[in-house]
């Protein structure tokens, strides 16, 4: 079994205000404290607004969960209008962050060199970055995955010291999987998971570094993407918005028995 800790995170996107944030967070954690057979890492990822009522509820429930945000801009302050910065983020205790998710890349024009600004600054200032890649349906469809995967990740990489490969986190999220209903079969997403590792291997040590899958996960397709050896856990954006489906995928993610 690898020794990489599963790592089960909620994208919460634009959803949920504060009073919806803190009662998700307790009805979580109220379910959390019946399973038995140990848990993975839980990350909560609110909207910006929700941020802080999630960190304290988390904080004074003691509840095992961490907190992160959806993205954040890679200066540490300046004229960045509507923009919140990295030292924001962890004046308020926050020690994750989102970078790259597609739907920045697709409506907000961020490009792999704005990822890699931000995997940077998360760095410099100790926030772990989840870093998201993923191929559109006509780049997949084109034949083009492997190039552009290894692409997004070696462009995310930039200057960064390859002795820092064991704290990252990839997220691998086809495009066309996200929010469609249309999962990626188990070992396509376990291969290309698996080729974000030897890319990093190759520059670097990536035996360590937790590979996500994001794309339509839930609670009956967790286990067997988990199954394959190479998805550390997932990025789970529709069904992380109830707490019974989430833990349900929280609960699918580590064998019985563990
Ligand atoms: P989905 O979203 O689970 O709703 O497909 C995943 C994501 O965007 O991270």
């Amino acid at each position: 079994m690898s020794a990489r800790k599963p790592l089960i995170a909620g994208n919460w996107k634009m959803f949920k205000t504060t009073g919806e944030a803190e009662s998700f967070t307790k009805a979580l954690f109220e379910k959390t404290q019946t399973l038995k057979s140990g848990l993975p890492e839980i990350l909560l990822c609110p909207p910006y607004t929700a941020l802080a009522v999630t960190e304290e509820t988390v904080r004074k429930l003691k509840a095992p969960f961490a907190v992160g945000a959806q993205n954040m801009e890679s200066k540490d302050n300046g004229a960045y209008t509507g923009e919140i910065s990295p030292v924001m983020l962890k004046d308020m205790g926050i020690r994750w962050v989102l970078i790259g998710h597609s739907e920045r890349r697709q409506y907000y024009n961020e490009t792999d060199a704005g990822v890699n600004a931000k995997v940077k600054a998360a760095l410099v200032h100790g926030l772990t970055p989840v870093i998201c890649v993923g191929e559109s349906l006509s780049e997949r469809e084109s034949g083009v995955t492997d190039s552009l995967i290894q692409q997004q990740v070696k462009a995310a990489l930039k200057d960064v010291d390859a002795l820092v490969y064991p704290t990252l986190v990839f997220a691998y999220e086809p495009v066309w999987a996200i929010g469609t209903g249309k999962v990626c079969e188990a070992p396509e997403a376990n291969r290309v998971c698996g080729l974000i590792r030897k890319t990093l291997s190759a520059q670097g040590d990536g035996s360590q570094t937790r590979v996500l899958y994001g794309g339509s996960v839930k609670p009956d397709n967790i286990a067997e993407l988990m199954r394959g050896g190479d998805i550390d856990g997932a990025l789970v954006g529709g069904a992380s918005l109830e707490p019974e489906s989430f833990y349900k995928i929280i609960a699918g993610s580590v064998p019985v028995n563990a």
